[in-house]
């Protein structure tokens, strides 16, 4: 079969052949493609390339994780008052989030009852209610139809038959994740023990500062691979943050999880998010007398959100799947609420801002020519390194999905 090719052809040292790099959807998700990735690492070979291109395999993430399991959608300060409201596509569903009179923060589809206009265009923004921009349905903030103009001869209608749809929202530390899956556990079960690893930081208790977007040619389970490996920092980011290159100098670690979720541990001295020599805050007060003072957690919940916890800030890298070949990067930017209030603030979290805007450039930069490479008919499996033992985990947590 195919698979026995491709590994045939993976092992050669002469000319390769072209081969056709993708099955046929109905041979797509057969699991002997895939029993390379379920060795264990060191004998594991890395996934077929057609997973980072396909567009029936990313069909099916959408289907069996991003619209079934807990998708993280940013802070609750980004809708700090009743009737802040911001709208965005998760998963090619269009979603309304917004804090209501109660100052409960929900989520709804976007999309009218009526004749299904969006209601709100993405973005950001403040309303008394939620009125269609087509003919004018309006709707309260909980998600009640109140108004509907020239429906009183329409026979048998209610308005209360007609609310806006509720997504299920949940929040953890000032999170908000979102889940499309009514049958679908509590977010509490979902994280598991992670409140454990990093409950010491007080993340609740921080401050998005600064949020940023990005919309970027690769696959989304690029980004995420890279977020958790340290074998490429002292190549793609030998002139920012090689100090942490090494395995050995920066003692990295990989810690027991137990949740929807895999973590590190990385030992080193000043801060991970300032560039070598930059000025920054003091240590977070409460992390002082812990491990944590020196070094930084960073858990990826799975999918697809990455969360660094160093001993001064946090960031968070929310990825939101677009395609086979593109996604979306939120980057937050997260201080203990006392620091805000220093005068010194901006100047200082501009170091910050300066170190993640450089590293997330050249990390665009590997992924999209990472992209380029394996949509090439002549891409192949290769072979993972002892550095990358959570790009094999994260393949195998989502081929577990996938396929299952
Ligand atoms: S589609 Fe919304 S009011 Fe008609
Ligand atoms: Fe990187």
């Amino acid at each position: 079969m195919r698979a026995a090719r491709q590994m045939a052809g993976s092992a050669m040292s002469g000319a390769a052949s072209l081969l056709p790099s993708e099955p046929p959807a109905e041979d797509l998700f057969d699991p002997r493609h895939y029993a390379g990735v379920r060795r264990p690492l060191l004998e594991a070979e890395t996934p077929p390339p057609w997973i980072y291109t396909s567009q029936v395999f990313y069909q099916r993430e959408v289907e069996r994780m991003f619209r079934r399991d807990w998708q993280f959608l940013g802070r609750t300060e980004q809708v700090p008052e009743p009737g802040d409201y911001f709208s965005v596509e998760f998963a090619g569903v269009p979603l309304i989030i917004v804090r209501g009179q109660d100052n409960v923060v929900r989520a709804f589809a976007n999309t009218c009852r009526h004749r299904g206009s969006l209601l709100l265009d993405a973005g950001k923004g403040h309303c008394k209610a939620i009125v269609c921009p087509y003919h004018s349905w309006t709707y309260t903030l909980d998600g009640r139809l109140a108004g509907t103009p020239d429906m009183d001869r329409t026979e048998g209608f209610r308005a209360e038959d007609y609310p806006l749809l509720p997504i299920r929202l949940e929040t953890w530390a000032g999170f908000m994740f979102v889940n499309f899956d009514p049958q679908a556990g509590s977010l509490a079960a979902y994280l598991g023990d992670l409140d454990q690893k990093v409950g010491m930081y007080g993340l609740d208790d921080m401050v998005l500062a600064r949020r940023r977007e990005y919309v970027i040619g690769c696959n989304w389970k690029l980004w995420v691979e890279n977020a958790k490996e340290s074998y490429h920092i002292a190549t793609v980011h030998k002139r920012t943050i090689n100090r942490y290159a090494s395995a050995k100098s920066a003692g990295y670690a990989v810690e027991q999880a137990d949740g929807q979720y895999c973590v590190t541990f990385a030992s080193h001295d000043t801060s991970m998010a300032l560039l070598h020599g930059d000025a920054g805050f003091p240590v977070n007060e409460r992390l002082i007398g812990r491990r944590e003072a020196a070094g930084t957690c960073a858990p990826l919940i799975y999918p697809s959100t990455y969360l660094a916890c160093t001993i001064d800030c946090a960031w968070y890298l929310e990825v939101h799947p677009l395609g086979p070949t593109s996604m979306r990067l939120v980057h937050g930017a997260l201080f203990p609420r006392e620091r805000l209030g220093r005068p010194e603030f901006e100047q200082l979290a501009a170091n910050y801002y300066k170190r993640w805007d450089i590293t997330t450039d050249e990390d665009i930069v590997a992924s999209e020519r990472q992209q380029k490479g394996l949509g090439s008919p002549y891409a192949l499996a290769g072979r993972f390194s002892h550095r990358e033992p959570l790009v094999h985990a994260i393949d195998n947590w989502i081929l577990d999905r996938v396929l299952g």
